[in-house]
């Protein structure tokens, strides 16, 4: 069973600045909701109630999201608005949210093993809340796929998705072995390679189920790309020794840690989601 899921939020969103200068990425709302909510929300769909978070300097917001408001919530009390908390007022009641800094930018693979003391020796799910995933029409939310997958396969699982060449770059980069239809298993990785060296265009996005052995390795793991400890070596570690499975998952992704993808969620949630649920 996976029971907890992380959530590395300690990025200056530096693409994002000046919005982020004094505000997390993850609080910036598509339509009327934070980022961070929405993951929370496809986690919760997909049985997880643990939450924990590893976040930096600056990045308060995100605790108060997830805890009572008495305040504001005194003041819209009987009035017409008290339904637009009940989303998060339901998330703070029935899930567990923890929190731990991690005090220097050291990369993805560091902010997850700082996350380690939240998690412990369990198995757990991993979710880069910049990603933005709607189901789009699938039956099931990404991790929700991925925590059916692992119930099958007890491995280390990452969702990848086509990217166009040139944007392999931007990514880890997965080659492996078919099993089935959208299912590898990884014989190799490259964190953001140029489109000559990339081994496919098969990129991993940010959701991870990984086994708790992911720990030892990325103690030992040394900084690679730009200087900074990445999750996609200590996963080839583990895929080298082990197993480890790349899935092609169903529904869309939006890549809101760039003003594009942003702008791209917003259209889609307003149209898609916002506009019925206000009919
Ligand atoms: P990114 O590099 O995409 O995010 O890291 P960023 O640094 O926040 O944004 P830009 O590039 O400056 O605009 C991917 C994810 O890993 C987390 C980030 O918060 C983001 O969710 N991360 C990255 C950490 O928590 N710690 C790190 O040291 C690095």
């Amino acid at each position: 069973m996976i029971k907890k899921c992380l959530f590395p939020v300690a990025g200056y969103g530096t693409r994002f600045l000046p919005a982020t200068k004094a505000m997390p990425k993850e609080i910036l709302p598509i339509v009327n909701k934070p980022l961070v909510q929405y993951g929370v929300e496809e986690a919760t769909e997909a049985g997880i109630h643990e939450f924990g978070f590893v976040t930096g300097r600056g990045k308060r917001a995100l605790e108060d999201h997830f805890d009572i408001s008495y305040e504001l919530e005194n003041q819209i009390a009987g009035t017409g608005k008290e339904e637009l908390l009940a989303s998060i007022r339901d998330l703070i009641n029935n899930n567990t949210f923890a929190f731990t800094r991690q005090n220097e930018m050291k990369g993805l693979g560091h902010a997850i093993l700082t996350g380690r003391n939240l998690i412990g020796d369990n198995p757990f799910a991993v979710v880069l809340a910049d990603d933005f995933c709607v189901t789009d029409g699938a039956k099931d939310g990404v991790l929700a796929q991925m925590v059916h997958l692992y119930n099958q396969f007890r491995c280390s699982i990452v969702a990848i998705e086509e990217v166009p060449k040139e944007e392999v770059h931007k990514y880890g980069v997965i080659a492996g072995e078919s099993m089935k239809d959208g299912l590898y298993r990884i014989t190799d990785m490259v964190e953001k390679p140029s489109a000559d060296k990339a081994p496919s265009n098969l990129a991993i996005i940010g959701r991870y189920i990984l086994t708790p052995d992911i720990f030892e390795i990325l103690e030992r793991t040394t900084p690679g790309k730009n200087g900074e400890i990445q999750i996609t070596d200590a996963l080839l570690e583990q895929a080298r020794t082990g197993c480890v499975l790349a899935y092609q998952f169903k529904g869309r992704r939006f890549d809101c840690g760039s003003i594009d993808g942003f702008v791209e969620a917003t259209n889609y949630v307003y149209e898609n989601i916002y506009k019925k649920s206000a009919k």
